[in-house]
This record gives C-alpha cells, structure tokens and sequence, in this order.
C-alpha cells in the first residue's frame, strides 16, 4: 500500500507525512502571535507544528485559545519557585521530553535565563513591536510615538543574554500617522506581527538562516 497509480508514492502523501519542527510558544497575555503561528501551522506548506503552549500566566488569554484548540499546555508560576534557575529547569524537563527544537517567545513577559539560553542556544527567538535596535523593551509604539518616528514596525530576532538585542532575522516596517495613538499604531504593527512570524519560524525550519557575526543570512 502507499504507491501511487503506477508504483510511485503521491507527492501529496509525501507532504503530509513531511517531518515538522517541533515549536513551544511562550506567552503570558492575549496570544495573538500564537493564533497567527498556529493559524499557518495548520497549512500543508508548514514545516512546524506547536507541540506546547508556554504560561507564566495561569490567567493569559492566550492558555484559553490553546485548550480549545487542543494544544497541549504549561503553566508555571516563578513565584512558585525558589529561583529563576529552579523555575527554568522544571520547564526545560518538558521542553527536552517533547523534544521542542524551538523556542518561540510571542508576547512572553520574562526575561529568559541563563538555564535555557544555555540548553537552547540559537534557538529561541522573540518578536518585539518596533524596528530594532529602536525602542527595545516595554511600551514600544509609545516609545516610537513619543519620540516621533515617520516608521516603526516590527522585528523577529534571536534571543541573546542582552535585552531585545540579539540577531535580527525578519522586519517589517509600519508607517507612523499623525493621528496615531499608541492604540492605532500598536494594531496595524500587530497585523505585520501576525505575518512575519510564522514566515521567521519557517525559514528557522527550512534551515535557511546562517549567522555570520551578528548578521542573519538568510540562504
Ligand atoms: C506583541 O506586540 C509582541 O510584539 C510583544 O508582545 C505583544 C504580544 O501580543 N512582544 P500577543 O499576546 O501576541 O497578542
């Protein structure tokens, strides 16, 4: 069983049986990017499947989509642990057991430890609301806005030790308008979020991305 017409095997089933990279998604809030990730996943041409859903949050928004929608999920609570390093290392157990290959941070209020940067070097990656290496950290479209920018966006990078500033894989670019509030501006860049991410993670899977220095090359 399993040959085609004439003896060779269907492209379509050689799709479907397609090995998929194995992501976590991290949040702590609405989950927007984790919809958007999870939406393209469910397309043929996706090389990834999201094998958990990460809270430190047991009240984000985002945990509510993952059950309905069947994704299995995590919640821990660091301040149920005696340290970051205690914190981290119950949640690298699952991470290891379900053979995750990708850590997706999307929306992930924390900063990420030296317990999984050492066991996930290279292979966590976070998007942030502005066009880094601008407005890194919290209230990035109001940082923009206050500043008074004409263009802001948003980036997909590497997650290093320092603060929204390791190497830079995808960005798009937003207008700002005079009329903007931290609202509008905060909306029409989550809309390119929703895109450039599932296409960062793909090209993660497609083992597109080399990095030469800081530079991303993308293959
Ligand atoms: C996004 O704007 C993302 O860039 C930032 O946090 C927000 C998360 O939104 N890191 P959501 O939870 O994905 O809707």
């Amino acid at each position: 069983m399993g040959s085609g017409l004439w003896g060779f095997k269907s492209p379509l089933r050689h799709f479907k049986t397609m090995k998929k990279g194995k992501i976590a998604v991290f949040i702590s809030g609405r989950g927007s990017n984790l919809q958007a990730i999870h939406k393209y996943s469910k397309n043929d041409n996706a090389n990834y499947r999201i094998v958990l859903v990460f809270s430190d949050n047991p009240q984000a928004a985002g945990l509510t989509y993952a059950v309905k929608n069947g994704l299995p999920t995590l919640c821990l609570q660091p301040e149920q642990f005696n340290s970051r390093k205690e914190y981290e290392s119950e949640l690298l157990n699952t991470l290891l057991r379900l053979q995750v290959e990708l850590i997706c941070l999307a929306g992930y209020m924390r900063v990420v430890g030296k317990t999984l940067l050492e066991n996930y070097g290279g292979r966590i990656i976070n998007i942030h609301p502005s066009l880094l290496p601008s407005f890194p950290g919290l209230h990035a479209q109001k940082q923009a806005l206050e500043y008074g920018v004409r263009i802001s966006g948003c980036t997909v990078h590497f997650v290093d030790r320092t603060l929204d500033g390791g190497p830079i894989i995808l960005q798009q670019a937003v207008s700002v308008l005079p009329a903007d509030s931290e609202e509008s501006l905060a909306r029409r860049i989550l809309k390119q979020e929703h895109r450039l991410y599932p296409r960062a993670i793909q090209l993660f899977f497609e083992n597109r991305l080399k990095l030469n220095g800081r530079r991303v090359e993308i293959e």
